[in-house]
């Protein structure tokens, strides 16, 4: 996608081969800040302090992870370590897993000497791979958004409800969620989009309001209890998110607060589309309630950072400072919440089913 007219993804191994660039998300949306990571464990620290995130993005900065790793020492002991501290970054998205599993296969039968060149062949592929299939979920999405714009009339935007980011920046492009979302802006189709704020890191109101704003998608920032009185009042058309983990049966793990969407909108009648690259689907794993959940700092939800009306970056105290926080970043919305499961092959039913006949090949 395009930031002030020039094209970005969100990582790529840098020109002379040293390093991987990635844009610092913690910086957004006040400043765009670029960095490099150089090693592996800069990688590491990226996923973990969440300078990258988002499912498909944590796999690909895991790649070039590894293949940062390797270009420093390619023996059998350093991959598996980078494999072992990589993984470990962040527990619920499984493209990181996914991520991991491949670069292993990929050089585990390789000499030491190929490895280096290898990893950075296989980053680079994996990252395009994921922009194909973004944007081909793009284009399964967009149909589902024509129907529901032509089942109301084609009057007045399509007003859709997204939480947390599944745009681009949680992508190497694209986006998941959001990739229906610019294809329809992009064809022409009004839309329009309620963006929850997304408590307690803000991806909704910091990164998918910038990436709307960005390319001029007409939208507004929600607070995150605003979504169910939208519905009662018949101002949301379809919800569509993105998932970090999806079962094999289709139950759906995304950010916190995913569920009460999926709740509201059930009891409303507005259809919960779920948008998603199929490494992102687990086929170990069948219920939802299996996928662990990450637990993430206290201060993310007793503190808040933003910036002041004098331009400087303020991090203030929300809460009683002897008030204990519980900080749960992900919860799971069962499959029978969900109106259909947006993948690279099409739109499914979110059931054992639905996924198997789309995907026979991984199913089994
Ligand atoms: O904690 P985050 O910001 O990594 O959480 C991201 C999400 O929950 C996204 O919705 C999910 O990764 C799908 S992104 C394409």
């Amino acid at each position: 996608m395009r930031v002030q007219g020039e094209a970005y993804r969100t990582i790529w191994p840098r020109a002379d081969g040293a390093a991987a660039t990635i844009i610092d998300q913690t910086k957004l949306p006040h400043a765009f800040v670029t960095t490099d990571l150089g090693t592996c464990a800069d990688a590491e620290h990226a996923i973990r302090a969440m300078l990258v995130r988002g499912a498909p993005l944590i796999g690909a900065t895991a790649a070039f992870g590894v293949w940062l790793a390797m270009r420093r020492d390619a023996s059998d002991t350093a991959l598996d370590e980078a494999h072992r501290l990589l993984l470990a970054a962040r527990p619920t998205a499984v493209n990181l897993r996914w991520a991991l599993a491949d670069m292993a296969a990929t050089l585990g039968p390789l000499a030491p000497s190929a490895r280096a060149d290898a990893a950075l062949a296989r980053a680079v592929a994996l990252a395009d791979e994921d922009a194909a299939i973004n944007a081909a979920i793009g284009d399964h999405g967009l149909a589902v958004f024509r129907e529901r714009w032509r089942a109301k009339g084609e009057r007045g935007p399509l007003n859709v409800l997204t939480h947390c980011n599944a745009g681009w920046l949680a992508t190497v492009d694209w986006g998941t969620a959001l990739a229906p979302i610019y294809k329809a802006f992009d064809a022409g189709m009004p839309v329009h989009v309620w963006v929850d704020e997304t408590r307690p890191r803000n991806q909704g109101a910091a990164l998918t309001a910038w990436e709307l704003l960005n390319h001029g998608v007409p939208h507004h920032v929600v607070v995150d209890n605003a979504g169910g009185h939208l519905m009662r009042r018949g101002q949301v058309d379809l919800c569509i998110t993105g998932t970090d983990r999806t079962t094999a049966k289709g139950d759906v793990c995304n950010k916190i607060g995913t569920y009460l969407k999926a709740v509201a909108a059930a009891d409303t009648g507005v259809p919960f589309y779920v948008a998603l690259p199929s490494p992102t689907i687990d086929w170990t794993l069948d219920d939802g309630d299996d996928i662990p959940i990450e637990e993430r700092a206290a201060e993310e939800v007793t503190r808040v950072t933003g910036r002041t009306d004098g331009g400087a970056l303020a991090t203030v105290a929300l809460t009683p400072a002897g008030s204990p926080a519980a900080n749960p970043a992900f919860d799971v919305t069962p499959a029978r919440l969900v109106t259909g499961l947006v993948t690279e092959r099409g739109v499914c039913p979110a059931s054992t089913e639905g996924l198997a006949a789309l995907f026979a090949d991984r199913a089994a």
